[in-house]
């Protein structure tokens, strides 16, 4: 399947619809069981893919919150306590237990698609399609400011925006579509992305 990039804009430009249109589509192609949201941190993915699975009736799995209850410890803990290599550890395997559940919009970490094991488990997961919440460095910074999240990756900023340019290439090859969050809401993503998976019109 060839990856696409779709944006709102692009959505709009292709067909003028207002965005009450633009939501209408929730059919989704019958063999898909995962939706997968990547990106990295402040791009939404916890936020969108709440809505987004609140609108196809689906499970949500925010990937840090399955971690931490298996864990019984908050990923800053982990993090202290135990250093990045266990915390990357636990979130591989808690990225193939979440990978079981069906129906299920999962938002990964910002951090989850560096490691091959995890790219291959979804790659390899049938049913499974990931989408890429995009944004420019700045804006993402910005965002997870304002969230007031504890993020042991983001306590040095500059290696924090090393850590974006390696990642982004990961982002976009794992990725089937790539959304431009950078100027639209959450709820527009929710509808691109919808947009985006909805199976081809009949001829
Ligand atoms: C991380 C991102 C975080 C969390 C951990 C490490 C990263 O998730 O997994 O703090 O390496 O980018 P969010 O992207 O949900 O903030």
């Amino acid at each position: 399947m060839t990856r696409s990039q779709t944006t709102l804009t692009e959505a709009q430009t292709a067909e003028p619809l207002s965005i009450e249109a633009a939501a209408a589509p929730t059919e989704l192609p019958r063999s898909l069981r995962h939706i997968v949201l990547t990106g990295f941190m402040g791009a939404g993915k916890s936020t969108v893919g709440r809505l987004l699975a609140a609108r196809l009736g689906w499970n949500f799995l925010d990937l840090d919150h399955h971690l931490e209850s298996r864990a019984g410890l908050s990923v800053p803990e982990i993090f202290a306590r135990h250093g990045e290599p266990h915390f990357r550890r636990l979130e591989s395997t808690a990225l193939a237990s979440a990978l079981g559940q069906p129906d299920t919009v999962l938002a990964l970490g910002g951090g989850t698609p560096e490691f091959l094991t995890n790219r291959l488990l979804l790659e390899q997961t049938p049913g499974t399609v990931t989408v890429f919440l995009d944004a420019p460095f700045p804006t993402l910074f910005d965002r997870c400011v304002l969230q007031e999240i504890s993020r042991p990756v983001l306590a040095d900023p500059a290696a924090a925006q090393v850590r974006f340019l390696e990642r982004q290439p990961f982002y976009r090859r794992l990725a089937k579509h790539t959304i431009d969050t950078s100027s639209i809401a959450p709820a527009e993503t929710v509808d691109a992305i919808l947009l985006a998976l909805a199976p081809p019109e009949p001829r």
